[in-house]
């Protein structure tokens, strides 16, 4: 494909203005409330304050009115990712979903008491359990049997864990996911290198405390080994699992990908969509291509042709 400079330059500004515009989704009056984080200790009231303003989803999400329509028969729910939130995580993604017709819904899971404003940190089994309850009520709201997921990062990782062990198979139609996590990820060999420096326990008991999902990230985790264990997909579900090249979390990247044999499951590299597409794990949120090719897998009336122009729509 033969890309003009002038068209380069509009989907590199387009990519570009969506990060700068979505970038600070948190209001900055409260993450100035919390600077330094470990620094000073928070009133009962200050977290209630922040807790609300930090899980309060972006308006037309949670609509516990909506009914799913003819065109968009299922609810879509959004699952965010490491350190993420209902809302900070999909402050691009959740008005685009809307303006398509869908009944949007998001949750925030794995909170830690104590540690506010940040969430996926418990350990995964137990949010888990938390989008468990939080499908069934979207279930009985919407009047429906099966729901579709959207899920970055741990976001693509812990609904797994539903769909194999909580009963999730019969209650998922599809799962689309990017900065997929599948098999784990070495964090640019920092872990193996702990490892070999004989850290590993030593820092896993620092961080458990705050993160206990963290290490179960790892590259060869029990907890991954577990849930990979006999297959990593179920029966009836269809997977959409972006990568990008560029992730610097989830690495290598193709570590991303499901490996079963099951022609449900799809695996994209980023760019094979657009070359020209730099996002890197967070970024991916923010990108317009990601979106597109989301929807398109949700609903197959959409366009299918995924390109470097959906970055300019
Ligand atoms: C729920 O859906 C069923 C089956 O489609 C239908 O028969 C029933 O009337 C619906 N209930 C409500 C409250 O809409």
């Amino acid at each position: 494909m033969h890309f003009t400079k002038s068209f380069v330059a509009a989907v590199a500004f387009a990519l570009a203005s969506n990060f700068v515009v979505e970038a600070s989704p948190i209001p900055s009056k409260a993450v100035e409330a919390y600077a330094p984080m470990g620094e000073r200790k928070f009133t009962a009231e200050e977290i209630d304050h922040h807790e609300g303003l930090f899980k309060r989803a972006f308006p037309g999400v949670n609509n516990w009115n909506c009914k799913p329509s003819a065109a968009r028969p299922r609810a879509v729910i959004l699952v965010h990712g490491l350190i993420g939130s209902e809302d900070t995580n999909w402050a691009y993604m959740s008005p685009r979903f809307l303006a398509e017709g869908y009944c949007v819904y998001a949750l925030t899971y794995g909170q830690l008491p104590g540690i506010p404003l940040i969430a996926g940190l418990d350990k995964i089994e137990t949010s888990a359990g938390q989008l468990s309850t939080f499908i069934d009520k979207v279930l009985a709201s919407t009047n429906t049997t099966k729901v579709d997921l959207v899920g970055h990062s741990q976001g693509s990782l812990m609904p797994r864990y539903y769909l194999k062990n909580l009963g999730g198979a019969s209650k998922v139609n599809k799962f689309a996911a990017f900065g997929t996590i599948a098999y784990g990820t070495t964090l640019l060999g920092i872990a193996p290198f702990l490892t070999g420096l004989g850290l590993y326990d030593p820092i896993k008991k620092i961080v458990d405390p705050i993160c206990k999902s963290c290490f179960q990230f790892l590259a060869g985790s029990p907890f991954l080994t577990e849930l990979n264990n006999g297959g990593d997909t179920v029966p009836g579900v269809s997977y959409h699992f972006i990568q990008s090249q560029y992730d610097e979390v989830v690495t290598p990247y193709t570590s991303g990908r499901l490996r079963d044999n099951n022609p449900l499951v799809k695996n994209i590299k980023l760019q094979d969509l657009c070359a020209l597409d730099l996002s890197e794990h967070a970024f991916q949120m923010l990108d317009p291509i990601v979106f597109h090719s989301v929807n398109a897998f949700l609903s197959p009336s959409e366009d299918q042709t995924i390109n470097c122009l959906d970055a300019l729509r």
